[in-house]
């Protein structure tokens, strides 16, 4: 049955950045960009790099590297220049980027400035201190530094940054990469969720879109993972994973399978439904550990990282849960796993997936209704995503956790 043009015409509209009012000239978006005093000649990004200096390498990830820098004003920056797969056009990526530079929020890496020569394309962010989270948790004789404080701190602080990104921003931003690496720590402690928007830089062609959606292992979504279906509940779970492993201190993408599960969401879930749920926690964590505090967010990331993902909360609920001691949480039931089929809730309201995905079905395919979004909408590039294969995606999956590179 073919739809009508204006349902696609609808369910396309939300996942755009750009508003009536953003459709400038080429001309209009260069001198908007100058005026808001964001774009960096190169040259200053060279000289503040040391010429991309090895030396000032923070690491790389799927997008390309990162390279800290200090501005002539005495300015800490982290450099990230993009791979040149995203053949985007100029104007476009600095109107993405103009978009970007625009969320602002204490939980989120602030992006002060970009630059676009020849065939370059860089994105400034400002520089965070303690780097990411990933450094200091899964490695032994640095995981002490984060007591549990801190890592409650870190659960709430990244909750409301995604709240933000989901429902304050001037539009909702879907992460689709929330993990250990892309949460930067300030001196305070502060955690920063980096690489919010990445995904808009690079074209949605269908190579790209596969490549995305085998993304970060550990991390994602089954729904996204295996069919590409893409909503704020994608990033909901993700948050989950990495709730996870800050009480537990382990990396589910390399568990350790001599505790008698898949991974770490089953673990927790197994001890879970046998009331031995604090038997999860980090030992690293010693006496500064708040039981209540410990169980709430054992519970908070199993109801995160749920197979259906009608039944995880809202980043919403979420930072309620984290905020008032929550005397009504649900039950969480049976994680998500890659191939794993979730079986539907009886008499749930209309459901954001119309699945006819249960225990006794073969099928295992979701269809995306985006009637169901709201007038906040969640999803973006759902339409084009939605067609990945599950073979080809999972296919792609980095054993490193990390987004192949595709040049
Ligand atoms: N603003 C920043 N301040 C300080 N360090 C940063 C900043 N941004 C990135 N880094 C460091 O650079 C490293 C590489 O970042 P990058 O985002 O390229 O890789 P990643 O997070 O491992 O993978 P992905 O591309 O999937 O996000 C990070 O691990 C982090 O330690
Ligand atoms: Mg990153």
């Amino acid at each position: 049955m073919t739809k009508p043009n204006s349902f696609f015409h609808n369910l396309i509209k939300p996942f755009k950045f750009t508003s009536s009012k953003e459709e400038h000239s080429e001309d209009d978006i260069q001198k908007l960009a100058e005026q808001e005093n964001k774009i960096f000649p190169y040259e200053t990004l060279v000289a503040a790099t040391n010429k991309f200096s090895i030396l000032n390498k923070l690491g790389e990830g799927g997008f390309g590297p990162v390279f800290k820098g200090k501005l002539s004003d005495g300015r800490e920056i982290a450099v990230k220049r993009l791979s040149r797969r995203s053949n985007q056009g100029k104007t476009q990526f600095i109107n993405e980027a103009r978009l970007l530079g625009r969320v602002q929020h204490r939980n989120v890496v602030n992006l002060i400035g970009y630059c676009a020569h020849a065939s370059e394309k860089l994105l400034v962010y400002e520089y965070v201190p303690r780097k990411s989270l990933d450094k200091l948790l899964f490695k032994s004789g640095k995981k002490e530094e984060l007591n549990w404080k801190r890592r409650f701190d870190i659960i709430s602080g990244v909750g409301r940054g995604l709240l933000y990104l989901h429902e304050d921003s001037h539009n909702c931003i879907i992460h689709r990469d929330i993990k250990a690496s892309n949460i930067l720590l300030d001196e305070k402690w502060v955690p920063k969720i980096a690489d919010f928007g990445l995904a808009r830089l690079f074209p949605e062609d269908q190579t790209h879109v596969n490549t995305r959606v085998a993304g970060t292992n550990g991390y994602l979504a089954p729904e996204y993972l295996m069919h590409g279906h893409l909503s704020v509940k994608a990033d909901v779970f993700s948050y989950g994973v990495l709730v996870l492993e800050l009480v537990s201190g382990q990396k589910n993408s390399s568990f350790d399978t001599n505790l008698s599960a898949q991974n770490l969401l089953d673990w927790a879930y197994r001890l879970y439904k046998k009331g031995r749920a604090m038997e999860m926690v980090d030992p690293a964590l010693g006496s500064s550990i708040i039981t209540e505090q410990l169980e709430m967010c054992i519970k908070l990331g199993l109801l995160c990282t749920q197979g259906d993902p009608n039944l995880r909360p809202t980043m919403g609920r979420v930072v309620v849960m984290l905020s008032k001691k929550p005397d009504n949480m649900e039950e969480p039931t049976r994680p998500g796993m890659p191939g794993s089929r979730f079986r539907r809730v009886p008499r749930r309201p209309s459901a954001m997936f119309s699945s006819g995905v249960d225990d006794d079905s073969n099928s295992n395919s979701h269809t995306c209704d985006s009637s169901n979004y709201g007038t906040n909408n969640n999803t973006t590039s759902a339409t084009s995503s939605s067609t990945t294969p599950s073979s080809t995606a999972t296919a792609q999956v980095d054993p490193r956790g990390k987004r192949p590179m595709k040049d």
